[in-house]
């Protein structure tokens, strides 16, 4: 979910609207927005089921105004997507109106302790807030002290901006764990979950910690912990220029995005290299890292799919053992640790909940802990010991490519500081091999033609799909298999080569398109057997393989790289052909259903 808020002197619709336009990568099931005037006499609130664009219809219908607001854009987690259910939310009174993210745990324990005689409106858990606050002000409390102790009461994550129907000179704004800024501007204040959202009006903005309140008005903020002590902290400048946001000539993000790989490899080059050209890491992650007995690399989704490409990078360049972990489940599930381990962290929006849950696990018990991110001033890059930047720019369409591409590069350059640290000898070159990865990914974003032919042939009609791969093509084929799952709807899995044959073979039937993926010389014949069992049981099958070990008649053969780099440039066509059959199957490409870009709830 996005939040928005602004309190200035402009009309505040249009501002709201663009900032929860921006953020409308962090869910899309529905929106709104509410607008306080003193001049009016009731709190002006929009909403609707659906995307922002919905709700600008009805905001040019109802045309509320005002120089003050919030708005709010939901992906559902308490409650079904509707009008009824979305952001925000208002107190029985009409006084207070709020937007929310996160998960309040306690909700049905509050309900009973504070509200047994008030009848909700809504299913979610967010209602309870407002109305627990209304009750509070009701008994003789100030707004802000209300405020404090509402958000005293509550267990589980939250950020929040709040509307007092009766003043329009102030947001009152709060966080716990889900992340929240709040940004200076000329004569104007705001609040967004994302720099982003408000690079229209300020690049200067401030970090909240977990369990600080804001008051924010035309002229200044103000911070306050739970208890009501002043906080003081310095803003920050976002490094980001409204332009990196925006797509330009590309009919979606995620063309854009896949096009970028190329140059977001060389960037990163640059950063990581000094004038010597050699890897210049920070002499803190250098030594964190070469401590380490063992690394746990803990992230979601396609960044987990990096990660399980970081370990074989680690393990082969480095010789350090290293496991992988979806973060959901290491979190309640910790597998035992080894005496030194060092916590890795992989996550392009740096606010994924299911890591944070874990980081603050790691903290709790005085491990080290470094987050590989796209954005730097993020939950899980503030709160680790170390960060390290993958550079790859906004990347705004809900399915990751680039920031997935980015972090195996870095994972590459670590990998290969960490074997000079150990002084082992490796002749592999990342910084080298990165360069020529670089080109072999824009050799294949220039035959968009022919992955487009692909897509037609073997994915515009099918139910559902299979990639093989062993090795590093394994990692990459899950990968391949999210990709078009997350945007096509095919039904798609990746697997292990050898492994198909031991229950799934089972789905093959005439025709089902089967994506073999083979760049690993040592494995060539062996995943081509294997294409051999599913061909004989009528699977249509599509290779791609790396120059060296291609056959003639192969669909695609991706230029030649060093074979452990060969998932940054062998996911570009399946990342292509994923695009194809999404756009061919009338799919909203860059905002699949269901999905949000930045899941900030467990
Ligand atoms: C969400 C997105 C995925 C993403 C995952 C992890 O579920 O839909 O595309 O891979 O979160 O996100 P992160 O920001 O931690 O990399």
């Amino acid at each position: 979910c996005g939040i928005v808020g602004y309190i200035g002197t402009e009309s505040v619709k249009d501002i709201l609207l663009k900032g929860l336009e921006k953020l409308e990568y962090r869910g899309y099931d529905s929106a709104g927005l509410a607008i306080v005037d003193e001049k009016r006499e009731d709190l002006q609130l929009v909403k609707e089921k659906g995307r922002i664009a919905s709700l600008r219809d009805e905001v040019e219908k109802t045309k509320p105004e005002g120089t003050c607001g919030i708005g709010h854009t939901r992906w559902a987690t308490h409650g079904a997507p509707s009008a009824r259910n979305a952001h925000p939310h208002q107190s029985e009174t009409k006084r207070f109106t709020l937007v929310h993210n996160g998960v309040i745990e306690n909700y049905e324990s509050l309900i009973e302790a504070y509200l047994s005689d008030v009848d909700l409106r809504s299913e979610t858990d967010t209602e309870v807030i407002i109305q627990i606050m209304e009750r509070f002000v009701s008994e003789g409390l100030a707004v802000n002290e209300a405020f404090r102790k509402t958000l005293s009461l509550l267990k589980g994550s939250y950020a929040i901006a709040l509307l007092d129907g009766e003043s329009d000179d102030r947001i009152y704004v709060g966080k716990n764990k889900s992340p929240l800024l709040v940004g200076m501007g000329e004569d104007a204040n705001v609040v967004a979950s994302d720099s982003m959202a408000m690079l229209h009006i300020t690049k200067t903005f401030v970090e909240l910690m977990d369990e600080e309140v804001v008051t924010v008005t035309r002229d200044g903020i103000w911070i306050q912990d739970l208890d009501g002590n002043e906080v003081q902290r310095e803003p920050f400048t976002a490094e980001l220029d409204e332009s990196d946001t925006e797509k330009g000539t590309y009919a979606h993000y995620m063309l854009k995005e896949i096009d970028e790989q190329p140059l977001v490899i060389r960037n990163i080059l640059q950063k990581y290299q000094d004038e010597a050209n050699e890897i210049k890491l920070p002499n803190d992650i250098r030594t964190s890292f070469h401590a380490a007995d063992r690394v746990y690399i803990i992230a979601a989704g396609t960044s987990y799919h990096a990660g399980l490409v970081g370990k074989e990078l680690m393990e082969k360049v480095v010789g350090k053992p290293v496991e992988v972990h979806i973060a959901s489940e290491f979190l309640y599930n910790q597998p035992l640790l080894s005496p030194n381990p060092l916590f890795i962290f992989i996550s392009q929006s740096g606010e994924t909940a299911d890591c944070r849950g874990v980081l603050v696990n790691v903290k709790e018990a005085g491990h080290p802990s470094l987050t590989i991110t796209n954005v730097p001033g993020s939950t899980l890059s503030r709160e680790a010991d170390h960060t390290l930047h993958t550079y790859a720019g906004p990347e705004i369409a809900v399915a990751s490519t680039k920031a997935y591409t980015a972090q195996m590069a870095v994972l590459a350059i670590l990998a290969m500081d960490g074997a000079h640290a150990a002084g082992s000898d490796t002749d592999f070159d990342a910084l080298h091999e990165l360069s020529i990865a670089a080109n072999a990914m824009e050799t294949l974003c220039d035959a968009k033609d022919d992955m487009e032919q692909i897509a037609r042939d073997y994915l515009f009609e099918t139910r559902n799909a299979f990639f093989i791969g062993r090795s590093f093509d394994y990692h990459v084929v899950q990968e391949g298999a999210l990709k078009l799952k997350e945007i096509s709807y095919i039904q798609a899995e990746g697997f292990a080569g050898g492994e198909l044959k031991h229950g799934t073979i089972a789905l093959i039937e005439e025709g089902t398109p089967v994506i073999a993926l083979s760049t690993q010389e040592n494995v060539d014949l062996n995943i081509r057997g294997n294409l051999q069992e599913v061909v004989a049981r009528g699977a249509n099958p599509c290779v791609v393989s790396m120059d060296g070990c291609h056959r003639a008649d192969d669909q695609v053969v991706i230029p030649l790289v060093h074979a452990y780099l060969t998932p940054l440039v062998a996911v570009v066509p399946l990342q292509l052909i994923s695009y194809y059959a999404a756009l061919h199957r009338g799919c909203d490409v860059d905002k699949p259903r269901n999905l949000a870009k930045s899941v900030t709830v467990e």
